[in-house]
């Protein structure tokens, strides 16, 4: 490409790459909307399932709709036996988010709905996969750890289910309402890169699961979902909250990114993180280990003296999953078991209204050269 209007900005900032009526996020304000409504109200008073309802199809549920949104949900939630074998043969140290890749990709193969790419089918498959993700966290844990895996209950949210099936008890009050806001503010964040991801395959007209798979991969990353698995191996390696200052400044002269810290839309506190703050106080309190959130607090404030740096979605979501005792290796895992209903949202949308995301290159290599037989290369 040869226009000098047209050079490359450098991770696509502030380029405006899709109509969206999914979610909206103002990064100097730190707001964040779902369809129109504020992301405090709906932490505070909506349901997961809610969520997903309004993320599928732009208007909250009447309580018809969200019954049978649920009784979709819950029919499909289960795993097929050679889902269950699948997982069991897969190494027990494989990295769970390629696990959840995998599987993925292999229930897609096993889908009902086959090659269907009508709107109809796309929303059974968004219901599946939305309904299975959590399972297949919970039973690749269970299968590693030896242990069977817990059918869901039909009467349990999903949050509910989640806990249920990992642990194979029923979770109390409390630690189900965690999960579940955690789950509602994770659902959904614009274009965000694994969305970007899903959209960009869905828009070849390419189908769901491998949208979804293309997300997954995506959102591994350290700089994305992966984050929040990198926060706690930090504070878990920092060991106590006299450690770290030093430890942060070490980081910073070291050049060295500090996972949970930064945006690249917010420009002030993520409305998200001040939810998750509060949720690992609390249970941090509940179990009477409030360290990590204390070095959590302290990193906040030294990250902020520092560098100006505003912790993200990602920073207390660590502390506050290590407090309900789930595995590290599966924070990311858990933000794709609620991300899943947002990528879900925005395939349906970008098939609604469909064009080929194709974007160019700005060239910045040689031109003009001529083939030299290898022989004669120096
Ligand atoms: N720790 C240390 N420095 C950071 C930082 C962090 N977490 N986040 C940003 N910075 C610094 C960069 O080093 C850069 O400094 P410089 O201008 O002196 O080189 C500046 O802030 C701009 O950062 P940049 O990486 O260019 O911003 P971005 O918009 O491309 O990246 C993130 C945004 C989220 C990828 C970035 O903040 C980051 O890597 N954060 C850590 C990973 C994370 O928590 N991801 C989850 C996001 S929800």
């Amino acid at each position: 490409m040869s226009s000098e209007a047209n050079v490359a900005k450098a991770g696509l900032e502030g380029i405006v790459a899709a109509q969206s009526s999914i979610s909206d996020v103002n990064g100097e304000e730190g707001k964040l909307i779902y369809g129109g409504y504020d992301i405090h109200d709906l932490a505070q008073h909506a349901t997961f399932e809610e969520v997903i309802y309004l993320l599928w199809n732009g208007k909250l549920p009447t309580s018809a709709e969200l019954a049978a949104l649920k009784s979709q949900l819950n029919a499909e939630a289960g795993l097929p036996a050679e889902t269950i074998d699948l997982i069991r043969t897969l190494p027990k140290t494989a990295n769970a988010m390629d696990m959840l890749r995998t599987v993925v990709s292999a229930l897609g193969i096993a889908d009902p709905d086959g090659a269907d790419n009508s709107i109809e089918a796309n929303e059974r498959k968004a219901v599946r996969l939305t309904a299975k993700f959590p399972i297949i966290v919970t039973t690749f844990q269970r299968v590693r750890n030896g242990q069977q895996p817990v059918h869901p209950r039909s009467d349990l949210s999903i949050a509910g289910n989640f806990l249920y099936t990992l642990t194979g008890e029923a979770a109390d009050e409390i630690a189900t309402r965690t999960m579940d806001v955690a789950f509602i503010l994770h659902a959904d964040h614009e274009l965000n890169a694994s969305t970007f991801a899903a959209r960009v395959t869905a828009a070849t007209l390419s189908d769901m699961y491998s949208a979804v798979v293309s997300a997954i991969g995506t959102l591994k990353g350290p700089l994305h979902g992966g984050a929040n698995e990198g926060v706690i191996k930090n504070l878990l390696e920092i060991g106590s909250v006299d450690a770290v200052e030093a430890w942060v400044k070490d980081a910073f002269a070291k050049k060295k990114k500090i996972m949970g810290f930064g945006h690249r839309v917010y420009r002030t506190v993520d409305p998200r993180a001040t939810h998750l703050v509060e949720m690992s106080r609390k249970l941090g309190e509940r179990t009477g280990e409030t360290k990590w959130y204390e070095m959590s607090r302290k990193m906040e404030e030294v990250v902020g003296r520092e560098k100006h740096l505003n912790a993200n979605v990602d920073f207390y979501s660590a502390s506050t999953y290590y407090a309900l005792g789930i595995p590290t290796d599966l924070f990311t895992p858990i933000f794709a078991c609620s991300r899943i209903s947002g990528w879900t949202a925005h395939v349906l949308e970008q098939y609604r209204n469909n064009r080929l995301i194709r974007p160019r290159a700005e060239y910045i290599g040689p031109r003009g050269l001529k083939y030299v037989p290898i022989e004669e290369r120096g």
